[in-house]
């Protein structure tokens, strides 16, 4: 596991942007890209959308699975997942729309819906980059502590406290914020070739602290991907403060670990 430091959350935008550009490149062909949403990956959409305007990064083989949507919800709805990918990433790149898979907010047999993304995962060959968020208490995607680590895509009941958090993009109405969710596993997010985990500020400190440092358990979801061969966490500063602090400033990293500072 690697974690790189980042001065800035824009410098974290840019450094995940050159993996995922230098990873798109590497591959000859198709490509399947994981995608987040969330504030944390707004810089990398941003820094990709710029390189794709600018020439450097071509999307047109690239197909992308979303981590998770929420259920129900409208696809259209200006909440759901699968419009914040079209407004912050889709609709400024070239990659075909038909390639976009975001689970079905409105599918009629939600169980059927994961299933059968778990089959289009596997009959693209599988995700060979995964981006990841990170919630404070340690959650990827909506699995919240408690998660297996063998969890598939499944429907999740949301926590009460996530919805409760969620109801400002909801003009606070928490009846408005769905109940459940539909999500990628941490079982289907191991399997990408690579993961790397963004998070910025401070109040992401400690969630970064217990998945690196301390024993993987389902209590921290985020700390099961310490046994997968190729993840990377890049954080900024202000998150890295407390990891700094515990492992006297990278002194002290437990084996296979590594740390890179990014100037
Ligand atoms: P955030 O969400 O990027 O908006 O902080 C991340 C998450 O909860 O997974």
């Amino acid at each position: 596991m690697k974690v790189i430091v980042c001065e800035n959350a824009a410098a974290v935008g840019r450094v995940s942007a050159d993996l995922v550009a230098a990873d798109i490149k590497a591959k000859e062909g198709k490509y399947v890209l994981g995608l987040a949403t969330g504030s944390t990956p707004l810089p990398l959409y941003g820094e990709l959308i710029a390189r794709h305007r600018a020439g450097e990064l071509c999307f047109a083989n690239v197909t992308s699975f979303n981590l998770d949507e929420y259920y129900p919800i409208a696809p259209n709805h200006d909440q759901s997942y699968y419009y914040f990918m079209w407004l912050n990433l889709f609709a400024h790149i070239n990659i075909c729309l038909r390639r976009t898979n975001v689970l079905n907010g409105l599918a009629t047999d939600p169980k059927a819906e994961c299933k059968a993304y778990e089959k289009r995962i596997k009959a693209e060959g599988g995700i060979d980059l995964q981006v990841l968020g990170i919630g404070g208490n340690g959650h990827i995607a909506f699995n919240e502590p408690g998660s297996g680590p063998k969890s598939r895509t499944r429907v999740v009941k949301l926590d009460e406290k996530t919805r409760k958090d969620n109801s400002r993009f909801f003009n606070n109405k928490i009846e408005d914020v769905p109940t459940h969710a539909l999500s990628m596993g941490i079982g289907t997010i191991f399997e990408a070739r690579k993961n790397i985990l963004l998070a910025t500020g401070g109040y992401k400190g400690e969630a970064i602290v217990s998945s690196v440092l301390e024993p993987p358990t389902p209590k921290v979801p985020a700390s099961l991907l310490q046994d997968h061969p190729d993840v990377a966490f890049l954080i900024d500063t202000d998150c890295a403060k407390a990891f700094l602090a515990k492992t006297n400033d990278g002194k002290k990293l437990p084996k296979g670990v590594t740390l890179e500072i990014v100037q």
